[in-house]
């Protein structure tokens, strides 16, 4: 008989992390104090920290070594180019912007390329993206197919473009008024689910025609084109490697914040194949990040970055990284939990309408819920719901179909035990689902209000 073959790690642990345990009262403290909000709790409070995949990553021997070689020249950096260079390689692009993080590059790309009333089409939204295109002046428009919005439904690509809902703004607005579709690879907002290759080159042939670009988020891109060799026959022969270049060569452009799947700690980049474009954002970046071979980073970072893309790239890393998350998917359906499915890249989402029927959307299910989670077991998770949606401009809630709470992966972090310790806390907080109240907002800030913003219990 032939066992199955299990999706072990690809790496042994060198260095351990000590943590904090805490009691449930030190927690229920914790909490109130942070205003029910997981992002006001204090780090060390915190067991198992499933906030976000952004930024805390594990890094590699060869990571570390890396950043004792950094350049930390003002200008001209021997670690720009190395980290140019590793771009062009891997992703294609041809010119490069250094930025601190992936909202540095959205700001300066939405600043040179979106004019006041312009429309921009994407796969869902993205809270920063969406917030830097609405502050250069344009309008986010929704074009992901339904499926996106439900997470019960199966199809295999929900991150995919409906093409008569692109067809239909452009028929309305003209492509003159749509300087881009904002494309992410592994749709963060809809549960980590991938675009078909099928469906951008489709995407692709459309937007030739029309002449529009395609402007690539590509944070999870190492996931997504994981996910295409897995599910879509005609790339199954293909690595991750040569997927995530052929994803690239269908854009004009990208923004990267390379905290998630570049495996490191900070940092990020804008690239385009345009030379104006370019050369507009090399003098801008010098304005808000800093000089266009830096751009906010140190040299150190920079290394670190070049050494991450080409690990992230490994079929085996990805295996044993979406292997993690499904398993922790698993365990809890094992429990009768409801999560969106099919299991994305980078995490679990809860799914808070179902979990809490009792609560309205604006009594803050996903909110609550998160705060339950961390009192149950110091493990801390997000809200992906009405809170993170925010506002439009005329003041009125967004009100988004999928209420979540993500149980985000670090890379590289935690081991299988976790994953069972994760899995248990959630299904005893099910058991007591019916006794969890809402909560009220006490504080709002006016700009990406979830970071921030405060409750308290109904
Ligand atoms: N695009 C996507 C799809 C993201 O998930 C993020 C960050 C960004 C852009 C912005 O990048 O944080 O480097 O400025 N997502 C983090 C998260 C914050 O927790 O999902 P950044």
């Amino acid at each position: 008989m032939k066992h199955k073959k299990s999706w072990a790690e690809p790496y042994r642990i060198k260095m351990v992390e000590l943590l904090k345990m805490t009691s449930e009262k030190d927690r229920k403290k914790a909490i109130k104090e942070a205003g029910y909000n997981t992002f006001l709790l204090k780090a060390e409070d915190v067991y198992i920290d499933l906030l976000t995949d952004s930024g805390t990553n594990a890094m590699s021997d060869m990571q570390w070594s890396a950043l004792m070689t950094g350049d930390e020249a003002y200008a001209g950096s021997k670690s720009f180019y190395n980290m140019e260079k590793a771009i062009q390689k891997y992703y294609g692009y041809k010119y490069i912007i250094p930025t601190h993080q992936g909202r540095g590059a959205e700001n300066i790309l939405s600043k040179i390329l979106i004019k006041p009333g312009d429309i921009v089409p994407g796969n869902m939204y993205f809270t920063t993206t969406r917030l830097h295109q609405e502050l250069a002046g344009g309008t986010f428009a929704d074009i992901i197919i339904d499926e996106a919005h439900d997470p019960k439904n199966l199809h295999p690509f929900k991150g995919n473009v409906d093409l008569d809902k692109l067809d239909a703004l452009v028929k309305k607005h003209g492509s003159k008024k749509i300087p881009y579709i904002s494309i992410a690879t592994n749709v963060n907002m809809a549960g980590g689910q991938p675009i078909s290759m099928a469906n951008l080159k489709e995407l692709r042939a459309y937007t030739q025609k029309h002449g529009i670009r395609i402007i690539h988020d590509m944070t999870r891109v190492a996931e997504n084109a994981y996910f295409i060799q897995q599910r879509e026959e005609e790339y199954k022969n293909k690595s991750v490697m040569e997927i995530v270049k052929e994803i690239c060569s269908l854009t004009d452009g990208a923004t990267m914040s390379a905290k998630k799947d570049a495996l490191v700690n900070i940092g990020g980049f804008m690239a385009t194949n345009e030379w104006d474009v370019y050369e507009e954002a090399r003098n801008m970046v010098v304005v808000y990040e800093g000089l266009h071979t830096y751009g906010g980073l140190a040299g150190r970072d920079m290394e670190a970055i070049a050494v991450g893309i080409k690990e992230s790239l490994d079929d085996n890393h990805q295996h044993a990284r979406v292997g993690q998350v499904e398993y922790l998917g698993h365990k809890m359906m094992e429990f009768n939990v409801p999560i969106v499915l099919p299991i994305g890249g980078h995490g679990i989402f809860v799914d808070a309408k179902e979990f809490l029927p009792h609560l309205t959307q604006d009594q803050f299910p996903s909110q609550s819920l998160a705060a339950e989670v961390y009192i149950d077991s110091g493990v801390r998770t997000m809200e992906r719901g009405i809170v993170s949606a925010g506002r439009k401009a005329d003041g009125t809630n967004y009100y988004p179909k999928l209420e979540l709470v993500r149980f985000t992966m670090p890379r590289r972090v935690y081991t299988q035990a976790h994953m069972d310790v994760i899995a248990e806390s959630i299904a005893n907080v099910y058991d007591r689902r019916h006794k969890i109240k809402g909560l009220k907002m006490v504080y709002e800030p006016k700009y990406l209000r979830f970071f921030q913003a405060r409750f308290e219990k109904l």
